[in-house]
């Protein structure tokens, strides 16, 4: 192994067992093809390099090193310099994290936060409460690791500050719900753009800066809009409807979202990754916004009908929040993710008609089901998206993901957690 972190002083250090490093150099040092790490000058190092620039991008299972006596964390040079990979113990975290959680006390994001707290990271919450809210985040309140802002994404000032030493952020604060989009059009684009823009440019330049943080963007699978195919992987096209439909909007803002973080990623080598986020359910979703499991469980409880769109004939896949945060957190973790798109949700498809049925019979309630038109619903210029099924291969490749609920475990869970507590809006 290298010498991690004390080369001799101007010594020769043997790698042992790297026959063939990729040999590279440095006006600090150089890798020899037998493997040894020479260094020039006095004070220099072998740094393991724990967190990569995108553009490094090592092979899973090799391990980076670097000659210098700036720790890469701190190393603001050309990125290239002095860089070295041999075939040893894949990529490791570091162990405690500074992470930026954004919209952390909506529905996904609270289950993120407990999830990083859980593993020891520092986690800072910033958060609106515009359809979120800090109750969300009761299990973990007054953690010692956990701060928690009350303040908008769209904030330059606020966001400069508590970006400050942060090493990954997540970035999930949106306008989010189709009712809430068809609502209010004009705040659903302006929620979902201007933030992330200010959000990417504050922290590409801290990149270019040295300071060294991840980026993950929530999307959605909006985004592929109305697709006719089947099942939808992450190089399909993206097709909207007519821009005087506002339910575009959502994906089309998302797809801006998109574009403008894999703009930062291919320019500044920004180490990105992006989730399209398919149907995501669990106990604390609110159905204020339009989500349909929750509508439904609610209604089931309380012995009232279940509204079904149109003809229930829509087909959704339905993943556990649970199952969804440990996919992010997966694909944070790895080296190979970055600068990719990855579908994460679940792959069996439900008939919304079939998922009423199912929530009253799990519920043992005495519901029936109501039909209600999109115009009822919505409005006019409501219009729906028919089949919406993810394919999962890059998912299952980059992490080897394997879900832990089913359906069925998901609607009982929803349902244990609905009786226990209502929501509060
Ligand atoms: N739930 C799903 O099925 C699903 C599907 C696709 C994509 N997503 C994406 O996942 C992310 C989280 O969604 P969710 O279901 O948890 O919704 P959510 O509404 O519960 O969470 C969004 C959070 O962001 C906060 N927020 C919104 N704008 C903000 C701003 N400008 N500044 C600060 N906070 C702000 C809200 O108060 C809320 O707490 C969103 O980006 C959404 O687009 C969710």
């Amino acid at each position: 192994m290298p010498p991690e972190g004390g080369t001799p002083t101007g010594a020769v250090a043997q790698v042992v067992g790297a026959p063939n490093p990729r040999a590279s150099s440095s006006p600090d040092g150089w890798v020899s093809g037998r493997g040894e790490i020479h260094c020039r000058r006095p004070a220099v190092r072998c740094h393991r390099i724990e967190r990569f620039p995108v553009n490094l991008r090592p092979q899973p299972a090799k391990a980076a090193y670097y000659v210098s006596d700036i720790p890469f964390d701190n190393y603001t040079g050309p990125q290239f310099l002095a860089v070295f990979t041999f075939p040893f113990p894949p990529f490791r975290p570091i162990s405690v994290q500074q992470v930026l959680v954004t919209g952390g006390a909506g529905f996904i994001g609270s289950y993120l936060v407990e999830a990083l707290l859980a593993r020891g990271d520092r986690v800072t919450v910033i958060d609106d409460e515009s359809t979120g809210q800090f109750e969300n985040l009761r299990s973990v309140a007054g953690h010692s690791a956990l701060t928690v802002v009350r303040g908008s994404v769209g904030d330059a000032a606020l966001l400069h500050r508590m970006l400050e030493g942060v090493q990954v952020v997540y970035h999930l604060a949106a306008a989010v719900g189709v009712a809430l989009i068809a609502r209010e059009p004009l705040a659903t684009i302006e929620r979902n753009i201007y933030p992330t823009q200010l959000l990417l440019d504050e922290i590409s330049a801290r990149h270019k800066a040295g300071q060294g943080i991840r980026f993950f963007l929530a999307s959605t699978s909006e985004v592929y809009g109305k697709n006719p195919k089947p099942v939808w992987d992450e190089e399909d096209d993206l097709v909207f409807g007519a821009t005087t439909r506002p339910r575009w909007s959502y994906g089309a803002s998302k797809a801006i979202d998109e574009f403008l973080t894999l703009a930062c990623a291919r320019q500044f080598g920004l180490p990105v990754v992006i989730a399209r986020f398919f149907n995501v359910v669990g106990p604390r979703q609110t159905g204020a916004y339009g989500m349909v499991l929750p509508r439904f469980v609610e209604a089931a409880l309380a012995g009232q009908p279940l509204v079904v769109h149109d003809d229930g004939r829509q087909v959704r896949c339905f993943a556990h929040v649970a199952d969804v945060v440990g996919a992010v957190i997966q694909l944070m973790n790895s080296n190979s993710t970055l600068g990719r798109i990855f579908n994460i949700g679940s792959d069996q498809p439900i008939s919304i008609l079939d998922l009423a049925n199912q929530v009253i019979t799990l519920a043992g309630s005495p519901s029936t089901v109501q039909f209600q038109t999109y115009t009822e619903a919505y409005d006019q210029d409501f219009e729906d998206i028919r089949l919406r099924v993810p394919d999962l291969t890059r998912l299952r490749q980059a992490i080897g993901y394997v879900p832990r609920y089913n359906l069925g475990g998901i609607i009982r869970d929803c349902i244990e957690a609905q009786k226990k507590q209502p929501p509060a809006r």
